[in-house]
């Protein structure tokens, strides 16, 4: 069942939201050679409990981090590590989960460290189009189908797959709520959107082949081919005429809206 919120529980997820967006900013500062993907998770928890929050990831089937790190070929649930040290050319995303005050958000960016290869940039940039184009579909009357559509259609037609296995998902006092959404799918199929629907969009792109294999931790997910793999995610809310993004940074904010 998807859970409609109201004004207040809106409020509340906005709030977790600027802390997801404030992760963001700091750690975007510590994305360089050199630094280990603990020292971001370390980063993002400083952030996260100074600004009122708890981390529903840490705990969660035991997860042991509140972020996940996912380097390169890992598409998601990379495990911070004082063994995985970031280079030059790669590029990293962090997963990020806020609850403040018993509501959720949940959002992801990709990091380039230092000069990134053209193929990286390019693989970047279609994972963020993909969830453009899949929230441009995002309002009332529409139906869920019609964002997952989006989302594949972008993602193929520039010679990408995405991942099959791991979806989004319906968000409020929990991390996951209903409806799962899937990064492919049909338009017009699925519920029917409506105000004040929570949900997180998240594109998850393999370079490659869409298949993936999940490493003997029971977590970290790697593309099966080795190649590139990258994942864009926001939180959205559905409004009365659209849809409203809660996890934008302030500079974000300024380029999207
Ligand atoms: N943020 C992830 C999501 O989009 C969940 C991370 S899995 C966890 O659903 F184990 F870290 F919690
Ligand atoms: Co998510």
């Amino acid at each position: 069942m998807i859970i409609v919120k109201s004004t207040r529980e809106i409020e509340l997820m906005k709030k977790a939201g600027e802390v997801v967006a404030k992760v963001f900013e700091e750690c975007g500062k510590l994305m360089k050679p050199g630094v280990s993907t603990y020292q971001i998770n370390a980063k993002a928890e400083e952030v996260i409990t100074s600004m009122g929050c708890t981390g529903p990831c840490k705990g969660y089937y035991d997860y042991p981090a509140m972020t996940c790190v996912s380097v390169n070929d890992t598409l998601i649930h990379g495990i911070p590590s004082h063994k995985i040290i970031l280079r030059e050319g790669d590029i990293v995303s962090l997963d990020v989960v806020a609850n403040y005050q018993g509501y959720c958000a949940d959002a992801t960016r990709t990091f380039a460290i230092g000069i990134i290869s053209e193929r990286a940039q390019r693989l970047m940039e279609v994972t963020k189009q993909a969830f453009f184009n899949g929230i441009a579909q995002a309002k009332p009357g529409n139906h869920l189908g019609d964002i997952q559509s989006a989302i594949q259609k972008t993602v193929e037609s520039n010679g990408y797959n995405v991942a099959r296995d791991f979806t989004g998902h319906g968000i409020g006092k929990s991390m996951h709520e209903d409806p799962s959404i899937p990064n492919f799918g049909k338009e017009g199929s699925g519920p029917l959107l409506q105000k004040g629907m929570t949900l997180a969009i998240e594109p998850m792109v393999l370079e490659g082949r869409k298949d993936t294999r999940i490493l003997g931790d029971g977590w970290t997910v790697k593309s099966r081919d080795g190649k590139l793999t990258c994942h864009y995610e926001n939180t959205i809310v559905i409004t009365e005429n659209g849809r409203e993004i809660i996890t934008l940074t302030e500079e974000e904010k300024k380029l999207y809206v």
